[in-house]
Formats: structure tokens, sequence, C-alpha cells
């Protein structure tokens, strides 16, 4: 069964997941898209792929009188999506959401691997082939080191096409995923070597050799490092810093008073460093060089009109008044001059992205929204008083808020509130 939660009013379904158990091998053929860094995308059985496509040419590929969407479906929703290269249809998922105007998303082709941003006009959500497993899995090489400093060139990606791609390698999955969810692979070529060994032979795990180039040419990941994940049953101190609807919460993690275990330690240490990061950008960023052709997805910060400050953000539209941008420890966006981002040292990019977007359990949207007083209430919680509890964990989690009464019992937040008007 594919897991199927409710938000916005809207249902998010997304596409059944492959669950490969851990510790057995297959062969399968690597998928045309191979990603810098040491990561890429395998397709079991290329049969499969072909039949899935043929389904969808024959549903989606006819013109009729489909209607556009009105509504962005959210972020995670399964959706078909027309690839602008072959203008043919794939499965997708929605990853972003560039506001506009013209709206925009960027979606992941799930059997394929890669990423486009597309108009509304290409996504549909009227779905078949739901509970089709994703043919395409993303694999990290075992025994290379997730360095990011470490940036495979253009000759060293073609290289690795020409071995890879549309032959047939064989996968051994040697570890649990890792904390991007990549599994941890073997693989071979068709030759039968040792791909992990011949780029450690060949000298390309080693950042000194890419010393040079690092200077030269400008290494920025491509995209901030996400949010750490929450754990179940987690109660940690929160403030709102934005309620788009009914049922969403927009949340930062506050320090933690007595952290009790590791993950804890990380996050208040997270939360102090966060607030050093803000500090140091401010001082840096003025000196910082001017973005160069922006373009959606890229990292960058920008003064927030609001209170002249620095922060970390993504641009993720063009308009005829600038580049839209979504500060990124916060939710909230908005349209700021070209000349007025500036390009981030990895320093900054580098470091988990600070806002949580959480659903809130057992809260219905039904296309309402807060009362004004209570949104206003929220907002104003006070510092450590305002909790979130994990309930149902993920890339959006559900969690209850509560707020810690005098005699230090955790209430629903919305019973004090209302309460105390
Ligand atoms: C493949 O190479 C990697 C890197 O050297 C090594 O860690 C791994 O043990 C090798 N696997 C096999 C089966 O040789
Ligand atoms: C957590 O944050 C508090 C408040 O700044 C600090 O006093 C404490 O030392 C931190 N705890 C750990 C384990 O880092």
């Amino acid at each position: 069964m594919s897991p199927i939660l409710e938000m916005m009013g809207v249902f998010i379904c997304m596409f059944y997941k492959m669950v490969r158990k851990y510790f057995f091998s297959f062969s399968s053929f690597t998928s045309p898209v191979i990603l810098t860094f040491f990561f890429f995308f395998c397709i079991s059985d290329t049969s499969q792929v072909e039949t899935i496509s043929k389904a969808l040419q024959f549903k989606y590929g006819k013109p009729d009188s489909y209607k556009c969407l009105k509504k962005v479906p959210p972020v995670g929703e399964a959706c078909i999506a027309k690839f602008s290269l072959d203008n043919a249809w794939y499965r997708a998922e929605i990853v972003s959401v560039y506001p506009g105007p013209p709206l925009k998303v960027k979606v992941n082709f799930v059997d394929y691997g890669n990423n486009e941003i597309v108009p509304l006009s290409f996504i549909r959500t009227d779905l078949i082939m739901k509970d089709f497993p994703r043919q395409c899995l993303e694999c990290a090489l075992f025994g290379i080191s997730d360095n990011p400093k470490l940036v495979w060139d253009k000759d060293l990606l073609t290289f690795l096409h020409t071995q890879l791609v549309d032959t047939q390698v064989s996968v051994e999955i040697q570890a649990a995923p890792d904390k991007q969810g990549r599994l941890q692979t073997l693989i071979r070529t068709a030759s039968g070597i040792n791909l992990s060994e011949l780029l450690l032979s060949m000298g390309f795990d080693d950042p000194s050799e890419n010393t040079e180039s690092l200077e030269t040419c400008s290494v920025v990941p491509e995209t901030f490092t996400r949010a750490l994940e929450l754990r179940k049953g987690g109660i940690y101190p929160v403030c709102v810093t934005l309620l788009p609807c009914k049922n969403i919460v927009y949340l930062q993690i506050l320090k933690i008073p007595n952290p009790r275990d590791e993950f804890e330690n990380e996050l208040n240490d997270t939360h102090d460093a966060f607030l050093q990061l803000i500090t140091m950008l401010q001082e840096k960023a003025e000196t910082f060089s001017n973005l160069q052709e922006p373009m959606p997805g890229m990292p960058c910060c920008a003064k927030y009109s609001y209170d002249e400050n620095w922060y970390r953000c993504e641009v993720t539209d063009l308009t005829e008044n600038g580049a839209v941008v979504l500060y990124v420890d916060y939710g909230n966006s908005e349209t700021v001059p070209i000349d007025n981002l500036r390009k981030l040292e990895s320093q900054f990019i580098d470091f988990p992205i600070q806002v949580h977007i959480c659903e809130l359990y057992g809260i219905k949207s039904a296309g309402d929204n807060l009362s004004p007083e209570t949104k206003d209430m929220l907002l104003k919680v006070p510092n450590q008083e305002l909790f979130a509890k994990v309930m149902v964990p993920g890339k959006i989690c559900q969690v209850e808020l509560l707020i810690k009464t005098d005699d230090g019992d955790y209430k629903p937040a919305f019973e004090v509130l209302s309460e105390k008007k």
C-alpha cells in the first residue's frame, strides 16, 4: 500500500516506494542520469520502464479536454508530468513549488531520477499506475567518502556514462541507506570491475587532486543541506514562523535546555550554530559577489525588506520585478531586485535548513484558514512555552502543538489559547 497523507484538503499520494532488502544483489541498467558527486540511479529492468511509459502515453498523450490544475499539488505528491525534451508523460513527484505568476513546480521523475521545472499545465493528477514500484533507486558508491568538497568533473562523468549507462551492471547492496536515503552499493561494471576500487585507483576520491580546480571554479553544492529529520515521539521547543493554512505550520526548533541524548545534543548545537551563522552572514554578506545569472533552485542570500538583515534563500522564480526568493530557514517568500542577491560561501549552504514544514496531527484543512486571532496568538507564544510533539515523522511530519503550563504539564496549544481568549 502506498502511504497516504491528507494535507491542505488534498490527498498526498506517493508512488509506491520499491523497498529492496539489504544485502542482496541484482543486475541493473543504469539510467541516463548520473549526477555530480558519486550518486546515480539504477533501473532494474528496462522493459518494465518501457511498458510503464507506453501505458502513460496511451492515457495522457491524446489531446483532450483535461483542464489545467488550478491549485498546486502539495510537495511530495505523486503526479504525471510532461518532460520538455520529448514531450512525453512520465510518473513524477512534486519536489518544490515556485510561486508565480506563472506558477511553476519542480518535479522528480521517479522512474528515471532527473528533475525538471515545469509549468502547472504540464502536470496531471488523475493518476494511473500509482501502486507500481518506482523503477529507480538512488545509490551511493560504497567505500567512496561522502565529501562535499569532492566534485567530479565533466570528463569523469563522461567516462562513467560510457562505462555504465545503458549497459548491464551488477549492483550489490552493502549497507542500509545513508542519511539522504541513498543505498550504499557495490557496483560492478559489465566487465566485472569493482567501480569504487577503480575510482579510488584513478585518484578520484582524493580532494587534494581537486584543490586547483576548487579555487578556479566555484564549487557550490547545488542546494542547501536538508533539515534534520525529527524523531517520533520527540517533544521539542519550537517557534512558529508561518501558518499558510489551518493544518500546516512552519516551525523552527529552539534551544533544548536539557538535551537527553545525542540527537537532542545535535539539535541543540545546530540551533546555536545557526544563530552564529546568521550573525556571521550579516558581517560578510556585503562582501560577497553578486549572484550571476540567477536561476530557480540556486542558493544565495538576500536582504529581507522587513528588517534589512541578510538571510539564506533560494531563487524560486524570475519576474520582471526581480527574483522571487524563498527564505529557506523561515518559509516565507518575497520578490527582490536581482542586484540584491549575493552568492553564498559553501559554509552557508552546507548547513541544515532550519524550518520544518509540519502538518497538524488530526486537523483537517478543508480549505479553511485559522482565525487571524488564533494565528496571531500562536505566532506570539513566548519562546520555550510552545512545543511540538512528533506524532508521525517524515519529510513533512505530523505534529501536535503543546503549551507548557506553569505546573510543567503539556496541554494542547489550541485549548490553552482558546481559554486565554
Ligand atoms: C570494492 O571497492 C571498495 C573500495 O575500495 C571496497 O571497500 C570494497 O570492499 C570492494 N568490494 C569488493 C567486493 O571487492
Ligand atoms: C544546549 O544549549 C544550552 C543553552 O545554550 C547550553 O547551555 C547547553 O550547554 C547546550 N547543551 C549541550 C549538550 O550542548
